[in-house]
């Protein structure tokens, strides 16, 4: 049973406890949902995404599987977009005051812990809009989706067994935040276990990547699938990248002046530890804000999991993503 999907009419507090359940994977427990493992306190805000959320044409979403990449490309599309008002070299720009998840929000979060009856939280929001999303592309809004909506789309992909990794540190550094119900004293092996078989936050990760991927083979000039090795190995020809998605392709003053490099600089993972607001305190779910920078490297789960549990992920990817066109 894949879980229930978005459409099907009944209300989300009456359907979730009738969806399949895991309670090991930290930090939440998880509901199968339209063939994903999804928190289940997320899926009332992934409802009212669907029922209160009004997209703008102008809308941009950064989408992401967890921990490949979020915290970066928040960064850098934020700096990109508002590149005129908030010149990057600047003393004052908002990224060397806040943080990149207070400048640009998970939408489906922000509606889950604003609550029922909220309205859409966005309305307010000035046009450009750019917001983030860990849901699954078939689990978006048609009005998001849909070809005529406008909407653009940016997707970062990152190698499963990093984003296992990443994962993995991330949630045991931050085990307060862990919701009661999940168990606490898993193994690394026994997660890894879990996430081959799909089950983690927002799992299968390789099911969530190519659902983009192929949409944005679909709808090249709607969803950009941006890599994080490739981003980590040219950040200058991303960051190109994105602006010229974004429609503000960098003019020739631009670069002559040297605003490419001084984005890449600013949300640089060294730069963005360095920011007393990346530093210190916690996120309203409890997560320590210095966690959300570690290592920023490509292939560093060698230095965690061995090369037999490599390839078993690998082998279980590969089966997955046959025939598919895509591969990490
Ligand atoms: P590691 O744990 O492998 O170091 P997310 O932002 O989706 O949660 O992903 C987190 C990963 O991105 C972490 O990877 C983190 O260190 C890395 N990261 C955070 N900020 C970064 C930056 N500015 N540049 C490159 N990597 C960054």
């Amino acid at each position: 049973d894949g879980g229930g999907g978005v459409l099907d009419g009944m209300a989300m507090a009456e359907l979730l406890p009738s969806l399949p359940l895991e309670t090991r994977c930290p930090p939440f427990p998880l509901r199968l949902y339209g063939g994903y493992w999804l928190p289940e306190w997320v899926l009332p805000g992934l409802e009212a995404v669907h029922a209160r959320f009004d997209p703008r044409p102008s809308d941009v979403l950064l989408a992401s599987f967890p921990k490949s990449g979020t915290t970066w490309l928040k960064a850098l599309a934020f700096a990109v977009a508002n590149r005129a008002d908030h010149p990057p070299s600047g003393d004052a720009h908002p990224l060397r005051r806040s943080g990149p998840h207070d400048c640009v929000r998970f939408f489906e979060s922000s509606f889950a812990l604003a609550g029922e009856g909220g309205g859409d939280i966005f309305a307010a929001s000035p046009s450009p809009r750019l917001l983030a999303t860990h849901m699954p592309y078939s689990l978006l809004p048609e009005r998001i989706t849909a070809s005529g909506s406008g909407c653009r789309i940016v997707y970062v992909c990152r190698d499963p067994k990093d984003a296992f990794i990443s994962a993995w540190l991330f949630t045991t550094k931050n085990s307060t935040a862990h919701d009661r119900s999940v168990q606490k004293s898993a193994s690394i092996e026994e997660v890894f276990d879990l996430f081959c078989a799909g089950r983690c936050v927002a799992g299968p990760q390789w099911q969530h990547v190519l659902e983009y991927w192929s949409e944005s083979q679909r709808r090249p000039e709607k969803v950009l699938f941006l890599r994080y090795e490739e981003m980590l190995r040219e950040p200058a020809r991303s960051v190109r990248r994105l602006a010229e998605f974004l429609g503000c392709p960098f003019a020739e003053e631009e670069e002559a002046a040297g605003a490419v490099d001084a984005i890449v600089e600013l949300c640089s993972i060294g730069q963005l530890r360095r920011v007393p607001a990346n530093k210190t305190g916690a996120t309203e779910l409890g997560i320590n804000k210095e966690s959300f920078f570690r290592k920023g490297a490509a292939g560093d789960w060698s230095n965690h999991i061995s090369l037999e549990m490599a390839a078993r992920l690998d082998a279980v990817v590969e089966d997955a993503l046959r025939g598919s066109g895509f591969s990490f």
